[in-house]
């Protein structure tokens, strides 16, 4: 069955069963606690926890979703950063269909979900029960364990030996975001091998060994997560599932990896080259995200998810380099992707050749990058002993032009070469995340970065552009003393030493208006210190710098050392208001801002 078929059928299958077709959200979801939208139930969130479902008690979708918490296992058989899940959904049992007697309408719970996707998977799909195996959560950390999910797989005609439970980490699922519904869950695996590796019988489902595929993820939302990560049992109890279509094609279409499965195979055939499968499943997962991603508007750049984007297209672009294959096969590899899904998704037709663009523009920075970054590994080998380079060195490429690992590696490679003490480079990597990572929590008032909102991200440029506009309006003697950021409102502690007038004040907020409106790009540069100081780059005198800094440029209008993160440009920031001044202080004022 091929995967246009395998949509159809699924949603077809729970149509019948009184479900509503929905169609895909958009990959950027609504809720902005995320920077993608992961998983098929994000869009239905809030009918989770109690608000009115437009769709009534019963959803069916197949919804495109991005992860990157899997990105460094991309290359394997089966994981991937774009894929399109498969999702049933109830939303809670409505008393007013059940005194209908309308049980199709009402919503259900673990009894049905279970039966129905076991249902599905041997009547529709054709798949073997014998092949099917099911995990269910064992219990953990004041949490029973799912014995209901096991009797009802038992009562369902699965074999005991194929029911296995874990733990907190493997069976649960949830929340996404800072809070939302979780709950236990059931997970479907299918054997694609069908005999165990050398572990024998330790080859169970979740074995690494590429035997198990996971398949179907059957949620059972019963608990509320709130931020303070407390759980609270949900009065209406929901089901959601996500079935991996790309992994549901392997196990109909007997495949061993999702890589051979219709869904690639016209990617794959243009990268099918030497004898390096993982790199060729690397650039065929990361096209996909990345077409989808800029047929979404989204920009490569050193923020955000312009970022993400950013790193997948350098990661292809690294990767045909390594391949020995031509940089031009990247449009071959757009243009599949494109044809591949059009029938499905329109967007991606429709936008065609300004996806072409922006994967050339950022071609065409690459090499440039690349060309800058020879240049300088070019002196090093010069300059060092017996030309050899460093781990510090490709960390030096690294940081200052992006240069990657990889292509470091590729030119060491081809001058018959090895990188010297190639750790150096990871060291010093994660020593550098380190303190940026201390910087911005420091400069959050102690929220990491993984908590940062997107409205503490606006204030956080806006920040900057109030320190460049205070010192237009006021003079070059106004320096930081102090920051702090909540997602309502920003504070900001300066050098001076009187109360500002109205006009000032006025004038001020003007100023970083104007900056809002002419939506200047904010530009991430990696520095030596020295240099980014010497450059007129604003420093905060209370912060231990490293030797490398980030710099952020607003414009010209702005430059700072800082950890960021901060917005891709202040078009994003909407209007700025000055709330209030006050003094702290003798020489200190605080002005406290927020943006409508
Ligand atoms: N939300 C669950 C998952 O993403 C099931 O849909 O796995």
């Amino acid at each position: 069955m091929n995967s246009a078929q395998l949509r159809k059928i699924f949603l077809e299958f729970f149509e019948k069963k009184g479900h509503k077709i929905v169609p895909s959200s958009s990959l950027i979801p609504s809720d902005p606690s995320v920077l993608f939208t992961t998983a098929g139930m994000q869009q239905f969130k809030p009918y989770f926890l109690g608000e009115k479902s437009p769709y009534g008690n019963r959803a069916v979708s197949v919804q495109k979703c991005l992860r990157t918490s899997d990105i460094d296992e991309v290359g394997d058989e089966s994981h991937l950063t774009f894929f399109e899940m498969l999702g049933n959904f109830s939303f809670g049992v409505s008393a007013e269909a059940l005194s209908r007697n309308a049980k199709d309408e009402a919503g259900y719970f673990k009894k049905e979900a279970i039966e129905m996707a076991i249902e599905f998977l041997t009547k529709k799909c054709k798949l073997s029960k014998k092949k099917l195996w099911f995990t269910f959560f064992s219990g953990q950390a004041g949490l029973p364990a799912d014995a209901d999910s096991k009797n009802l797989l038992l009562e369902s005609g699965i074999a005991p030996e194929r029911i296995l439970s874990f733990n907190k980490e493997t069976n649960w699922w949830g929340p996404t975001g800072n809070e939302g519904p979780c709950g236990p869950t059931v997970e479907i695996h299918f054997d694609l091998l069908g005999k165990p590796c050398d572990s024998g019988e330790k080859c169970l489902p979740n074995c690494r060994c590429g035997r198990f595929i996971e398949i179907w993820n059957l949620v059972f939302n019963e608990y509320y997560q709130n931020q303070a990560g407390e759980l609270s049992a949900l009065e209406q109890k929901g089901v959601d599932t996500g079935m991996g279509l790309e992994r549901l094609a392997a196990a109909c279409q007997k495949k061993n990896s999702v890589f051979e499965t219709d869904l690639f195979a016209p990617i794959m055939k243009i990268v099918n080259k030497g004898d390096n499968p993982e790199k060729q499943r690397v650039i065929a997962d990361h096209i996909r995200s990345a077409v989808f991603l800029i047929s979404e508007d989204i920009m490569p750049l050193n923020v955000e998810r312009g970022y993400v984007l950013r790193r997948l297209l350098r990661k292809i672009f690294t990767n045909i380099e390594i391949l020995g294959l031509e940089q031009k096969k990247i449009y071959e590899l757009v243009k599949a992707v494109i044809e591949n899904y059009q029938d499905v998704y329109p967007e991606l037709g429709r936008n065609e050749e300004g996806i072409i663009t922006v994967v050339q523009q950022e071609s065409e920075k690459f090499e440039r990058a690349k060309e800058a970054g020879r240049k300088i590994y070019d002196k090093i080998k010069q300059s060092a002993p017996e030309g050899r380079i460093t781990g510090a060195n490709a960390f030096d490429l690294y940081s200052t032009h992006s240069i990657p690992l990889e292509i470091t590696e590729e030119w060491v490679r081809r001058d018959n070469m090895e990188i010297k003490e190639r750790d150096d480079f990871f060291k010093l990597q994660k020593q550098h995340q380190e303190i940026s990572r201390a910087g911005a929590e420091k400069k959050f008032g102690g929220l990491g970065q993984e908590a940062i909102s997107p409205e503490a991200i606006k204030l956080h440029t806006a920040t900057h552009l109030l320190h460049a506009s205070l010192r237009k309006v006021l003079g070059d003697s106004v320096k930081q003393m102090g920051s702090d950021i909540t997602p309502q409102r920003l504070r900001f502690d300066f050098s001076f030493d009187r109360k500002l007038s109205d006009e000032e004040l006025r004038k001020i907020e003007e100023t970083v208006n104007e900056k809002i409106r002419e939506n200047l790009f904010v530009k991430k540069e990696e520095r030596p210190l020295k240099e980014a100081l010497e450059s007129g780059a604003l420093a905060f005198f209370k912060e231990k710098y490293p030797d490398i800094v980030s710099v952020y440029s607003i414009g010209e209008f702005s430059k700072e050392i800082c950890a960021g993160p901060h917005s891709e440009s202040t078009g994003a920031l909407g209007n700025f208001k000055i709330i209030k001044q006050e003094s702290v202080g003798s020489g200190i004022r605080r002005i406290k801002a927020a943006l409508h």
